[in-house]
């Protein structure tokens, strides 16, 4: 059986990825890397039951080969982009929202 894992390359995915080739499955890891990195995949690369595929799925996918389930974790944590993608300076979404007495944008 055959598994797309998008987000693969993320904390959750890349954990699911080494568990389903360790339970036998073929696994083609998606990720465009917004926050994942290659190195939590690195120590499948040479595993031939694995594949890597870098894309964004939020556009349309084509994947080669037939697919059983595709398990979607692409979805960056909210830590995960505050960390790495918030502008300096700016302000939490929180303080920001409508009705929020901290502040607006
Ligand atoms: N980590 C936790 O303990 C936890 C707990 C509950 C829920 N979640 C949720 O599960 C999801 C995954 O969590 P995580 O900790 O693995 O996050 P993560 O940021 O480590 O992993 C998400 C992965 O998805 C990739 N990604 C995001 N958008 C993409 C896109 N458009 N195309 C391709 N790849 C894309 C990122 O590059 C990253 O590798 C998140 O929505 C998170 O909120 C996580």
């Amino acid at each position: 059986m055959r598994a797309v894992v998008t987000g693969g390359a993320g904390f959750l995915g890349s954990h699911l990825c080494d568990k389903l080739l360790a339970e036998g499955w073929d696994v083609l890891a998606v990720d465009n890397f917004i926050t994942g990195a290659k190195g939590n995949l690195s120590h499948l690369t040479k595993n031939k039951k694995f594949k890597f595929q870098k894309a964004d799925v939020s556009r349309p996918l084509k994947v080669a080969g037939k697919v059983g389930y595709v398990l979607h974790f692409a979805s960056p944590a909210l830590s995960a982009l505050s960390r790495r993608a918030r502008p300096r300076g700016s302000r939490s979404l929180r303080s920001a929202s409508p009705g929020s007495k901290s502040g607006s944008l």
